[in-house]
């Protein structure tokens, strides 16, 4: 039972539904906007071409150069196209790495963003910004950088291929599942963290075959996920992700879903919370175990040597863990952790 908590809800509007995109003049205008810079990564410029021609006299043009952990010559970049086209907002049309390109924006200019997700990533419902120089990734919170309204297309995430997309929700998953044993978690994100969870549960297996039924869901559940993961501290998954992807340039949501199941494990003992949601979310009494299932039977990574992890750096993940340690609910100790990470880089079921 909850005894105490606090619970700071975030300034931003969100609307939902299939189609939804083709009302985002109406959100740019409602925020008193009248020259959007619309951002992408290289590969979803054709989408954000259909954007800006939605946004008419509206749109300041496409800057189509968004890239993984938002290098700071992309951010410079940006920043100057934005400048010179004379943009008063972005609407960062993608996953991650293209809202992510929006807050580095919002982080020098302080111009509003409009995020329109296309993963299930989640960075457009939290206020954290994250900026790559000479390969170390630098990230904070800024309540400038939280998106100021987010538009979830449901239609938008047909074209994001199925490995790409349960990688992608292992990843909120993995948000909600550091939610439930936050140091600041609360009654409303519990709530939001289980039932975020359940959503992307029961669509992941589905999105091959029940296409928008299960992409709906799934976009569901990552909105509660990341909900999640801006009203809370993270903890030790985080971390490690966080090194594991910024120092040796593993991608980010297939590490998240490498990683998961061996938190759980570890954490499950000193998070009954977790452990009792995830029980009840996926119907068993061992959630660790049962999420490796998950990914391995929709083909996704369980091994981080096949991302590429080289085993011998792995003491320099532990040093880097231990030496700057987030929140945890088990108190992280090298050995225990040399453990946790050779079963993540091996594959072994935990
Ligand atoms: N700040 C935060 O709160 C936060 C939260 C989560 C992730 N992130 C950051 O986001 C980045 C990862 O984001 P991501 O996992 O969404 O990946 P991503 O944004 O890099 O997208 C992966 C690839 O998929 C393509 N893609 C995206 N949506 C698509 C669609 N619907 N159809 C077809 N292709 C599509 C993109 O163009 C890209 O090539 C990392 O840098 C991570 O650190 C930040």
């Amino acid at each position: 039972m909850w005894t105490e908590f606090a619970y700071q809800a975030q300034p931003m509007r969100v609307t939902f539904g299939p189609g939804r995109v083709r009302q985002l003049a109406g959100e740019v205008e409602a925020l008193g906007l009248g020259r959007v810079l619309v951002l992408s990564t290289p590969g979803q410029e054709e989408l954000a071409m259909r954007v800006a021609g939605m946004l008419g006299e509206r749109s300041a043009g496409v800057y189509p150069k968004a890239r993984m952990h938002v290098p700071v010559e992309v951010a410079h970049a940006a920043r100057a196209t934005a400048r010179e086209r004379g943009a008063d907002g972005c609407v960062a049309v993608g996953g991650g790495s293209t809202i992510g390109l929006g807050k580095a924006i919002a982080l020098a200019h302080g111009l509003p963003v409009v995020a329109v997700p296309t993963t299930y990533a989640g960075s457009e419902m939290t206020p954290v910004w994250g900026l790559t120089e000479n390969g170390v990734k630098r990230t904070g919170r800024d309540a400038a950088v939280l998106p100021r309204s987010v538009v979830y297309d449901p239609e938008l995430t047909a074209t994001l291929p199925v490995g790409l997309a349960v990688t992608s929700g292992m990843n909120a998953l993995a948000h909600a599942v550091e939610g439930l044993y936050a140091p600041d978690a609360s009654p409303i994100v519990s709530l939001m963290a289980e039932e975020g969870a359940r959503a992307m549960v029961d669509a992941l297996p589905r999105l091959g075959t029940d296409g928008h039924e299960a992409r709906t869901r799934a976009l569901y559940g990552s909105w509660l996920c990341g909900a999640v993961l801006g009203a809370t501290t993270m903890s030790l998954h985080h971390k490690l992700c966080h090194v594991l992807g910024g120092t040796f340039d593993l991608p980010h949501a297939e590490v998240h879903t490498v990683v998961l199941p061996h938190v759980v494990a570890f954490n499950a003992p000193a998070a009954e919370a977790m452990r009792d949601a995830l029980e009840r979310v996926l119907g068993t009494g061992d959630p660790a175990g049962a999420l490796w299932d998950l990914a391995g039977s929709l083909g996704a990574p369980t091994a981080l040597a096949d991302l590429g992890m080289d085993e011998r750096d792995l003491p320099k993940v532990v040093e880097a863990v231990l030496g700057a340690p987030y929140a945890n609910p088990r108190p992280v100790e090298a050995e225990a952790l040399q453990t946790l990470l050779a079963k993540a880089q091996h594959g072994d079921r935990p």
